[in-house]
């Protein structure tokens, strides 16, 4: 099954993706706005181009129309290349197949744009300025899904100094809390943590 037929491609790209995702995810959709707005809002402090933002803002939950039991093999249908950790924490996988399916069925080249879409659950270690502007975005407005926002604070705080602080107080939040929380962690988060530990 093609969870995404409905996707077509008109050269609007941003359109694209919300003419699929808004009236089939429409809890999705309404918090991809809200990223796309905290994203943008925080573009020009940081230099980034505001349609890169967007794209990647509406983007990046694309792959919320495909269920949790479904992600390894609809990934895997798409190309992605898939490693032990991928497939036990699947719900990470949102991210590598929505990049797979903008590039694809959007023809999205644009590799800034396809790699902030794909790191944006997990980061990644040396990750990029827009990497680290739609995580920030992504996990202050918090989707329906979070299960304790204790870190917002502590992100607001970061985000006075760099995208990095920020990132930093969310990464370290769910590493110092991962019992509780029951999350296993991916590789990349666990990266991530660690290469961003001189910005805290
Ligand atoms: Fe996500
Ligand atoms: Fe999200």
């Amino acid at each position: 099954m093609d969870h995404f037929a409905g996707l077509e491609r008109t050269g609007e790209p941003c359109q694209d993706v919300e003419r699929f995702l808004a009236p089939r995810r429409p809890e999705t959709w309404r918090h991809t706005l809200a990223v796309a707005e905290r994203a943008l809002a925080l573009a020009p402090r940081f230099s980034l181009d505001p349609e890169a933002v967007r794209l990647a803002a509406y983007s990046h939950d694309l792959a919320a129309v495909v269920p949790r039991p479904n992600l390894v093999a609809t990934a895997e249908a798409w190309g992605v290349s898939l490693t032990a950790e991928d497939r036990a924490i699947p719900q990470v996988l949102h991210g590598p197949l929505a990049a797979a399916v903008i590039e694809a069925r959007l023809s999205v080249r644009d590799i800034a744009i396809l790699d902030a879409v794909r790191y944006h659950t997990t980061l990644r270690s040396h990750a990029t300025p827009l990497d680290l502007l739609l995580f920030v975005a992504d996990k202050i407005a918090f989707d329906p899904t979070t299960p304790r926002l204790d870190y917002l604070a502590a992100m607001q705080s970061g985000l006075e100094r760099s995208l990095e602080g920020a990132a930093w107080a969310y990464l370290d939040f769910v590493v110092g809390h991962v019992a509780e929380l029951g999350w296993r962690l991916h590789p990349n988060l666990v990266a991530a943590h660690a290469h961003l530990r001189a910005f805290r």
